[in-house]
């Protein structure tokens, strides 16, 4: 049975809305062997529509394509023990393949099947333990051009959460032995999908960096209002309740069609409507996620420096720019105004706020709101 309202996962299905075009054009990439670079904040919906775009590939003749998330690799060697099995696993069409396949491929390896823990997919996980004593980054990174020559397909690699490359100790290195080696593959291509858009446009978009022009760089943007009143009238009455345009204007509105937001208040406001959404229903559905939230948004600022409280509050004060005029800096006392800088990118890093083309805001809509209820309540 299909949920109501799904958040904290990808979705699928009943519970995937709009995207029709970045579908299309994931899929036309995929199809052509063109490289893509998918970015966006946390939870806008990168995953789903990247597994979406897969699954329109499932009974595709000549393209495989594989998904791995690399959220938890902190390494090097991590990260091929991860690229390799994925690639292992998802380019074999039974799962008593990956054992023979293993060995075909990657040569002086014996790998385990684990029976007792299951993969992320709930599959078996195999566990192929390279280490740089067994086998060269530029063996591992060729593996799926050497499967796509014996299969007759083309492989589409799809790597989520590819920011993570940036935090590792010897990122640069790393990205230079992957271009090195995936610039000359003809088979095979790639999808690189992250969020920390910081972190992930100083890989892709600084003319010094290795990945530089990789690829086509899709910026994902948030699903348009229109979309989300439609999907949320419908989700309401596919359980026999109802709720005004009004309403689903208000929930687009608190939660800025920031996806997650979006379905996390639209579930909170369904628990709390017995038949028709009202004003008693609409507001306790606030206050859920305002609850739900403020434990993680708490820890957030627990950790700021006074200065940077302050330049919070002057940009809930509805100040956006001119933060070294004396006036402001006086009024919230930001410090010096050398320091004025640091405390924007430090706070940019954290994703608390955003540069906009005019000016900074609060990155986050319900951050947004919590903070000005935290801030009333002092
Ligand atoms: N196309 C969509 N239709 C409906 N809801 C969506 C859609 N895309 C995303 N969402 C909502 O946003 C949530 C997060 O989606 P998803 O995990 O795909 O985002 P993400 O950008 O990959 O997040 P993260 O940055 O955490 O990896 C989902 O659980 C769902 O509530
Ligand atoms: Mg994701």
């Amino acid at each position: 049975m299909s949920k109501v309202f799904v958040y904290g996962m990808a979705v699928k299905g009943d519970n995937f809305t709009d995207r029709e075009k970045e579908t299309r054009r994931l899929k036309l990439n995929f199809e052509n062997g063109i490289n893509t670079i998918l970015i966006s904040p946390r939870r806008i919906g990168k995953t789903s529509v990247v597994q979406k775009a897969i699954s329109s590939m499932q009974d595709h003749p000549d393209v495989i394509t594989v998904y791995m998330d690399i959220y938890d690799c902190r390494s090097e060697y991590d990260f091929y023990n991860r690229f390799a099995a994925a690639i292992i696993q998802q380019t074999a069409s039974r799962a008593d393949q990956w054992l023979e396949n293993a060995k075909t491929f990657l040569s002086r390896i014996t790998p385990k099947i684990a029976m007792s823990g299951l993969g992320p997919n709930n599959e078996f996980a195999l566990y192929l333990g390279l280490t740089p004593e067994t086998h060269s980054p530029e063996e591992i990174l060729n593996l799926p051009e050497a499967i796509s020559k014996k299969r007759g397909k083309q492989i589409v690699v799809c790597i989520d959460e590819f920011q993570q490359i940036g935090e590792m100790p010897n990122s640069l290195t790393l990205q230079k032995r992957m271009r090195g080696v995936w610039q000359h593959q003809e088979n095979c291509s790639y999808c690189l999908c992250g969020s920390k858009k910081h972190l992930m446009t100083n890989l892709f978009q600084n003319r010094r960096m290795p990945f530089y022009q990789f690829g086509e760089m899709i910026m994902l943007d948030k699903i348009p209002a229109p979309d989300w009143i439609s999907y949320i009238q419908n989700r309401f009455e596919s359980r026999g309740k109802t709720i005004s345009l009004e309403y689903c204007q208000k929930i687009c509105e608190a939660t800025d069609c920031y996806s997650s937001y979006v379905q996390q208040l639209a579930w909170n406001v369904f628990a709390e409507t017995e038949e028709v959404v009202d004003e008693t229903a609409f507001n306790n559905g606030i206050e859920a996620l305002l609850a739900q939230t403020s434990a993680l948004f708490q820890q957030q600022i627990a950790a700021l420096s006074t200065f940077q409280m302050n330049m919070l509050r002057a940009i809930l004060a509805g100040h956006h720019s001119k933060f070294t005029s004396q006036d402001l800096m006086s009024q919230f006392n930001l410090g010096s105004k050398s320091n004025i800088a640091k405390l924007t990118s430090s706070l940019i890093e954290k994703e608390l706020i955003e540069r906009r083309p005019d000016g900074l805001y609060f990155a986050d809509p319900v951050f947004a709101l919590w903070f000005a209820k935290d801030q009333s309540a002092m």
